[in-house]
């Protein structure tokens, strides 16, 4: 037990409150602590597929955008390895996934203020004197600790999404993409592999099953429910999307406009690389060569409704929706790639829930400062599940360092970070316009 008052209590440390423990580091007015249950920081470990990249450029590190001058900068962690000439001559702003990892990693470890192998299991409020007690749990000795804070940032991240019809199968059969390296060795030894769903995960999973394909002759097939495999929005004007403008412009709607519009925007979050379909295109023609048979197959225009193991196979339950046709599929294992969601921990609603105010969704309500809307005079800031409020933008890398200018701008009481108004050459609000 602590007896120590802290300002501010991080729960999960993913790159978005890694990004606001680096931009604390050594700002003595607020003393800050957080918690994460892994061992080590690790970024989505089982999606770090040799040859994929990061979606965002270099600069959405983990403080660039917020100050360019802070030592735990991506560029800084090339020179501390030094890295800095080979990173200048690759020439690129979309560094491969697995250095953003090893970065995020370098960062965690040079910072106090980050403990890891500590899982948050409950959180409560006093009334009487207005401050947060955590109640942590060290993963390896299950031994139990209390923490206490005024405020809270939760930063819980996200979770796998494997349908309820998917469930309750042998793991090394059926799994998510998210589990993709662990049981890669078992892909090479199967006979054949499906892949489920269109998005950058499944797609990353399929094209490493192709090159690898090369050398282990499983028949491999891809269903997807999306209409086609679609590529992502990636034009310079459309992520100006993934700004602290459009965030604002979003945010002032009234949350039935914010879901329609939200409903309009998938292709900004969900779909294909375009350097990844292309690069599937090219493998998948590099296996016509012998115009022998491919034991291939791409399905698009298919929900899959269930799974169930029969003997040494399973049997896939589609329904092509166009047609309204059903039919079924054989595969020896099944790799799902049909997302994630935001994970909000049933702690949080257990003994903090009636502070906060919740729409008629069961959604938290969230302030424009990402305040949860709290009947209480502490403060609650949110990263995870946030989307709702703050857009498509909300699950972005590079606007996770905008969020925590504010949160910590507010926290402080000041303006630490300068906000501007105008960050992208394109204007959303029709009121704005006449003013330029
Ligand atoms: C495979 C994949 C790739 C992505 N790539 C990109 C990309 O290239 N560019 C981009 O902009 N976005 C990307 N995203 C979007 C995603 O929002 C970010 O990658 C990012 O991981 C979000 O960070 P986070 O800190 O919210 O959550 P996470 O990275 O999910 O981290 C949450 C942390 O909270 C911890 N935690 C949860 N509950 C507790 C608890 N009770 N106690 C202690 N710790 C807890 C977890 O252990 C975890 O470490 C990707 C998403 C996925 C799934
Ligand atoms: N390199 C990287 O940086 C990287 C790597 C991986 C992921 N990511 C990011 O992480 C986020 C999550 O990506 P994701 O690919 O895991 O998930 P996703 O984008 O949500 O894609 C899920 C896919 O599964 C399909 N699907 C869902 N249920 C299905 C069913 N029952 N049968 C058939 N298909 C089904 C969806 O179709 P519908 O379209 O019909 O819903 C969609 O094609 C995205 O923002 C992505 O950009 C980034």
């Amino acid at each position: 037990m602590s007896s120590k008052m802290y300002d501010l209590i991080g729960v999960g440390v993913g790159p978005f409150n890694l990004s606001l423990a680096a931009l604390l580091e050594g700002n003595c007015e607020v003393d800050a602590v957080f918690f994460d249950q892994k061992p080590q920081f690790d970024w989505h470990k089982g999606m770090l597929i040799v040859g994929t990249r990061l979606q965002v450029p270099f600069m959405a590190d983990l403080v660039t955008l917020a100050d360019p001058t802070n030592q735990y900068s991506f560029l800084n962690y090339l020179s501390q390895k030094n890295r800095l000439y080979p990173f200048y001559f690759l020439q690129r702003l979309d560094i491969p996934r697995r250095e953003y990892n090893d970065y995020c990693q370098w960062v965690a470890n040079e910072l106090d203020n980050c403990r890891f192998g500590k899982k948050v299991v409950e959180l409560d409020y006093n009334e009487s004197e207005n401050y947060f007690t955590v109640t942590v749990e060290d993963v390896h000795t299950n031994e139990q600790a209390t923490y206490h804070s005024k405020n809270l940032v939760l930063g819980t991240g996200s979770i796998p999404v494997l349908p309820k019809t998917f469930q309750g199968l042998p793991e090394e059969n059926v799994f998510h993409t998210s589990k993709f390296l662990e049981n890669q060795d078992r892909c090479r030894k199967a006979k054949s592999i499906t892949v489920i769903g269109s998005g950058q995960s499944a797609a990353e999973a399929f094209r490493e099953l192709l090159k690898e394909r090369m050398e282990h002759p499983y028949k491999l097939t891809w269903i997807t429910r999306s209409k086609s495999f679609l590529s992502m929005e990636e034009s310079k004007l459309s992520v100006e999307q993934f700004s602290p403008d459009y965030v604002n412009y979003f945010y002032q709607f009234p949350q039935e406009k914010k879901d329609e519009i939200f409903k309009t925007q998938d292709l900004l979050y969900k779909g294909i690389s375009s350097h990844t379909i292309t690069d599937i295109y090219n493998l998948l023609y590099e296996h016509s060569v012998s115009g022998e048979d491919m034991n291939l197959g791409l399905q698009v225009l298919t929900e899959v409704k269930g799974i169930e193991q029969k003997g040494d196979m399973c049997e896939i339950q589609c329904h092509q929706w166009q047609q309204d046709k059903d039919f079924t599929h054989e595969s020896e294992v099944v790799i799902v790639g049909t997302g994630y969601r935001p994970n909000v921990p049933g702690f949080i609603r257990e003994n903090l829930g009636s502070y906060m105010n919740w729409d008629d969704q069961g959604r938290y309500e969230v302030e424009a400062d990402y305040r949860l809307r709290l009947n209480i005079p502490n403060q609650i800031y949110v990263h995870s599940g946030i989307s709702h409020s703050h857009g498509v933008g909300s699950t972005n890398l590079g606007l996770a360092v905008h969020r925590n200018k504010v949160i910590i701008n507010h926290l402080v009481g000041r303006e630490v970070f300068p906000m501007h108004d105008k960050n992208v050459f394109q204007n959303f609000d029709a009121d704005k316009f006449n003013q330029l």
